[in-house]
């Protein structure tokens, strides 16, 4: 609202209100009120962005990507518009086709630069012709060698949660939606992907266009460029990948369509018309983003045997719980994630019964416990509801979100029964469908279509706004999980294994078993271990990681452990990962050895990574 529409609207309300009646805002004033916004400079009650029409070339020479953005405006009377920028070079910028002036404001190192531009209270569409630098943060170009054919070199982006404005200059913050148009030119020997509607062959000139047609958040914005081809797994369901992965994926993620049908089953139609998934090469920084329509994954998801494709059914219900439903700010980010994970662990039952989805959910459990340990000294960050002020986003990026938001909204399931909480979680989907909602909406929302009518008291408010798990918590408990736990005990006592007790684990069960050693284990007891099963050389990425984890842990160095730590970190980029293997190296006083493998290991990671291990390591790359 600009002031002069505000003082109206006041003397109106006021007169209203002397006159008894209830002042209710007018359509446009309801449409144009969104929640304050602590990362993102825009002002979009004055003027905000709604369609993206995005011109661009990737040049793979020179490490940029340059070209021009036309938005369509709604421009409430403003003579302003301002977009986020970070690390990009504005060369000009038109207001309806017409040169006009801008400003870029100081610069700040979370959020950038804001970039004011003047506009009339007529304007409708501004251009802003740009290119990236090579400090631009979402992107990771890679060379053939970090590829898995090693012949062409391959672009990603990453733009969650506020890095789309370092390779678009655009109003960054998750309120805003947009569709967009996209031409894309790129080498003629690859192939370009967005999160949009996409094409299945190369085109012959190099030149792809783009349309997504439903309104997505910017974070959601994603491009991958690389020498990849795409195979149908359904009609609506298929992989993008390297030649030499493709088959691989394409096994892998052979249940893409029957978990599709299990989440529509769940909570709704899948509104995005298909769903993709690309494997990226492995420094991707994330298991999983879930580009709407196009999610993006790393390689390690792929264990052979189809053992860590939960990844993929969390990215899927990211298109309910995220993409479909919006968290309003990053201070709600548990609504976007915990909500995931709980969707994620009952596609799975629904996929894989019972066993295996309990055996998920208590993984996270335990990841859960160890996140409050290691908040024990600033308990404030253990609360649902962040408060993001002067804060990276990304440091709400951890177990609370998901794990404590899992257990509070099956701690609910419990308490109103299933039938309940499945049809409440259905319209809540349906009624809230391409919006955003905050923590508060949300909390009146459930106490409306949920608690009240079933006459339910709940502690919401201390699960969402207090630090630490409440006592009224769903205990999880795997048979399972108690045999592997029997099996660790019974080894320790005795010095012979029993290989036979193994033999119908499944790799969450291997996990499960060595992420929980006592500290009294010994480097000798890892040896035995290892000389029965290989764990060294363990081809399960998540088995792996863990496993190098207690080496680093308990001293252990045998079966070349040392240099498959060392391989690993350098060819993985995964931050989970890598985060957990640096900071036990960290943990264990073995800084020097985490050090010399980062020196080699860097050049690989995304900067999201990177940026992270720096802070762990204190390495000044300068
Ligand atoms: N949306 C997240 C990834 C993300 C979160 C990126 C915040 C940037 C900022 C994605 O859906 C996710 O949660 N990925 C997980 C996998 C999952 C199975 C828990 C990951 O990458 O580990
Ligand atoms: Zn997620």
């Amino acid at each position: 609202m600009t002031i002069t529409k505000k003082a109206a609207f006041f003397k109106l309300s006021l007169l209203l209100l002397v006159f008894g009646c209830k002042a209710e805002p007018k359509e446009e004033e309801k449409t144009m009120t969104y929640a304050e916004e602590l990362h993102s400079y825009a002002k979009p009650n004055t003027s905000v962005i709604n369609h993206l029409d995005l011109d661009i070339t990737v040049d793979f020479d020179s490490e940029i990507i340059s070209g021009k953005a036309t938005y369509s405006i709604k421009n409430n009377n403003a003579d302003n518009i301002i977009l986020d920028t970070k690390f990009l070079e504005i060369n000009k910028v038109e207001a309806d086709g017409k040169q006009t002036t801008f400003e870029l404001g100081e610069f700040d190192e979370q959020l950038g630069q804001a970039l004011i531009i003047d506009i009339k209270n007529t304007t409708k569409t501004i251009t802003v012709y740009y290119n990236t630098t090579d400090k631009t943060e979402a992107l990771q170009w890679l060379s053939p060698q970090q590829t898995a054919d090693k012949t062409h070199p391959f672009l990603f982006t990453q733009g969650q949660a506020i890095l789309t404005r370092t390779w678009i200059p655009i109003q960054d913050s998750p309120q805003i939606r947009i569709t967009y148009d996209a031409t894309v030119k790129v080498p003629k020997e690859l192939m370009a992907v967005m999160s949009a509607e996409n094409p299945k062959t190369k085109s012959p000139d190099g030149v792809y266009s783009f349309t997504m047609k439903q309104p997505i958040s910017p974070y959601l914005m994603a491009l991958a460029v690389g020498d990849i081809e795409y195979k149908a797994v359904s009609e609506r369901t298929g992989v993008y990948a390297e030649k030499s992965m493709i088959e691989k994926a394409h096994n892998e993620f052979s249940d893409m369509e029957k978990m599709v049908v299990a989440a529509e089953n769940l909570y709704g139609d899948y509104d995005w018309d298909q769903f993709d998934v690309i494997v990226l090469p492995p420094s991707f920084p994330f298991g999983g983003m879930e580009n709407p329509r196009l999610t993006f994954a790393t390689p390690t998801v792929i264990a052979g045997d189809k053992s860590l494709t939960s990844l993929i059914a969390h990215e899927l219900a990211h298109s309910w719980s995220g993409n479909l439903v919006t968290n309003a700010t990053w201070n709600d980010f548990w609504l976007n994630e915990g909500f995931t994970v709980y969707f994620e662990i009952r596609i799975m039952e629904a996929l894989y019964g019972k066993d295996r989805a309990n055996m998920i959910a208590l993984i996270g459990r335990q990841d859960l416990d160890d996140e409050i340990e290691s908040f024990k000294e600033e308990p404030n960050r253990t609360k649902l509801k962040l408060d993001l002020a002067d804060k990276n986003p990304d440091d709400g990026m951890n177990s609370i979100a998901y794990d404590k938001g899992y257990l509070f909204l099956r701690t609910l399931e419990e308490t109103v029964g299933r039938e309940k909480f499945d049809a409440f979680l259905k319209n809540y989907f349906k009624t809230h469908a391409f919006s955003t909602i905050t923590t508060e909406k949300f909390v009146d929302y459930l106490n409306t279509n949920l608690l009240e009518p079933n006459n339910v008291t709940f502690n919401t408010e201390e699960w969402i706004y207090q630090p630490g798990i409440p006592s009224n918590q769903a205990i999880i408990s795997s048979d399972k999980f108690v045999n592997a736990e029997k099996a660790l005990e019974q080894f320790l006592e005795s010095d012979t294994i029993d290989t036979s007790i193994t033999k119908d684990w499944t790799t969450l069960e291997w996990v499960h078993f060595i992420r929980n050693f006592p500290e009294t284990m010994t480097a000798k007891d890892m040896m035995r271990l290892d000389d029965a099963f290989n764990l060294s050389n363990a081809s399960n990425s998540h088995i792996a990681m863990v496993w190098f984890e207690q080496a680093i842990n308990l001293d252990y160095h045998g079966n070349n452990v040392d240099q498959n730590i060392e391989d690993f970190l350098i060819r993985v980029g995964r931050r989970w990962y890598v985060n957990t293997l640096f900071k036990a190296f960290e943990k264990n006083g073995k800084t020097e050895e985490a050090l010399a493998i980062y020196k080699k290991s860097r050049p690989n990671y995304h900067s999201v990574t990177a940026n992270t291990i720096d802070e762990l390591l204190d390495f000044n790359n300068e």
